[in-house]
């Protein structure tokens, strides 16, 4: 537990990713005893509301078991929130709000440097910047400890990225600005460091000479549906690929940081990301579902204004990192929306062993499965057990809810606010590095919007458009022992 006190502020309390997402997490770390001694809560958003639709809306999330003492537990929490209407682009709300946190603060006790102030943005990206201005200009506090969450998307491409933030950094300090990006927060990307560099034998081999071909898997068994408005403005790539699998690969793909201090770590992903040109539309496949008889496709999502739309729903992305580690080894990104199944994974492909003795043996993967059930296994070749010589390949593996059973793993959010508390930047995107990442996709991006690239169909609840397969051996994968 952290000293002091906090006041928590979200804005965008109404919203969808507010109920679903930060309301649930703050409160699992309140329950955990992880929230500052003092904590109070204040939702702030544009619908009047009164405190029982208030709490009735953010409570909805919300679970617990059915049984006195978590109850008990849910209504302490319940206690230290509230919520305050206002305008995102007026002063008074801010004012408000300003009066509020003071009376807060001064009543509890709070000693000066002990104080923070957390301005959580679950917001859309139109009123990112009127309410950065609000807060700055009447909700800031000089004597406390000020810090900025702020949710993607981050702009459409490096321009309107570089202006939102040039106009927050005329605002917040760098180190006041905590750019979420969940993946970051998950259990199975947060041990890629220490897979990376706390075992020698992966150390070793983590380069070209080994390592033939990496993929990044985001795949995800439902449409749009009911999204399609904002989806369409955005596209797959820019929902999870410039962001979440990026962000993945740069972890997979950066240098020994000198320690594990946040900008230490964010330098190395930096500079790997600059060492990657910008994706060309050859090596790249697009694809968008259609209707499976059941299922609507995309251009039948009634949230979807416009339904000649060719903006791709599905994405597979070959990119090439040009330094001495990664020279000439693809890494393939894929991402789709209405596939078969709900899975994200990073698959580390090795080359053929050399002079091989046994014949057809498949290629050495490693498997970090990062939801649903994390998992870290190694598919190797064995001998086949009994008076065979043959070989059969099988994993080494070591599958979460096995090993750590008594163990729980914490919601990507939870781990995330908990390092906003803490001050701890490690998991959180650094202006430079968004940069770096908008340089590799905004090209790509312009030409597919400019020339309005016609994606692939694929069904609903399928693997992606059947160009799939050749588009991934194309760049070198192997098959024959996936599965
Ligand atoms: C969000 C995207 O950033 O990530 C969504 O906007 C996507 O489209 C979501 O569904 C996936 O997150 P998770 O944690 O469910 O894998």
């Amino acid at each position: 537990q952290l000293n002091g006190g906090a006041t928590i502020v979200v804005l965008g309390a109404s919203g969808d990713l507010a109920k679903k997402k930060t309301y649930p997490a703050i409160f699992k770390l309140f329950k955990n005893g992880f929230l500052p001694e003092k904590t109070h809560i204040v939702g702030y958003a544009r619908t009047k509301m009164t405190h029982e639709e208030y709490i009735q809306r953010i409570s909805q999330y919300i679970k617990v078991p059915d049984n006195e003492a978590a109850k008990k537990q849910l209504n302490d929490f319940l206690a230290i929130t509230s919520y305050q209407s206002g305008q995102y682009d007026q002063d008074e709300g801010f004012q408000n709000l300003e009066t509020y946190i003071s009376k807060f603060e001064t009543d509890s006790g709070f000693a000066e440097g002990n104080r923070h102030r957390i301005f959580y943005m679950a917001l859309p990206p139109s009123v990112f910047i009127p309410v950065a201005k609000g807060i700055k200009k009447n909700t800031y506090s000089a004597n406390s400890i000020n810090r900025l969450v702020v949710e993607k998307p981050f702009g459409m491409d490096s321009e309107s990225s570089d202006h939102l933030a040039r106009e927050l950094g005329a605002l917040f300090s760098e180190d006041e600005i905590y750019r979420i990006d969940h993946y970051l927060g998950k259990e199975m990307v947060k041990n890629l460091m220490t897979l990376r560099f706390a075992n020698v034998f992966f150390g070793q081999i983590w380069d070209r000479r080994n390592i033939e071909n990496v993929q990044i898997t985001f795949k995800e068994p439902f449409g749009t549906e009911g999204r399609g408005g904002y989806f369409d403005e955005f596209g797959i790539i820019r929902d999870v690929m410039q962001n979440h699998l990026l962000q993945v690969l740069s972890l997979i793909a950066m240098e020994r940081p000198i320690s594990t201090d946040a900008e230490a770590i964010r330098d190395e992903k930096v500079k790997v990301l600059r060492c990657i040109p910008p994706i060309q539309l050859e090596h790249a496949l697009l694809g968008q579902y259609v209707g499976d008889g059941e299922k609507p496709g995309y251009l039948e999502d009634d949230s979807l204004k416009n339904k000649e739309s060719v903006t791709p729903t599905f994405a597979a992305l070959s990119l090439f990192i040009e330094n001495e580690r990664w020279e000439g080894v693809p890494f393939i990104l894929k991402a789709g929306k209405a596939l078969d199944q709900a899975k994200v994974e990073i698959r580390i492909q090795f080359k053929n062993v050399a002079g091989n003795l046994y014949k057809n043996t498949p290629r050495n993967e490693l498997v970090l499965r990062v939801q649903p059930s994390e998992a870290v296994y190694v598919k190797m070749n064995n001998k086949h057990p009994g008076l065979s010589f043959q070989t059969i390949q099988s994993e080494m593996d070591l599958t979460y809810n096995r090993r750590y059973s008594e163990m729980s793993i914490p919601d990507a959010y939870e781990a995330l606010i908990l390092d906003v508390l803490r001050g701890d930047h490690s998991n959180f995107v650094r202006d430079d590095e968004l940069d770096a990442a908008w340089k590799i996709f905004t090209p790509l991006l312009h030409k597919i919007d400019n020339d309005k690239i016609q994606p692939k169909p694929y069904k609903y609840g399928s693997r992606g458009p059947e160009e799939l397969d050749q588009f991934i051996e194309k760049y070198g994968y192997d098959r024959t022992g996936s599965q």
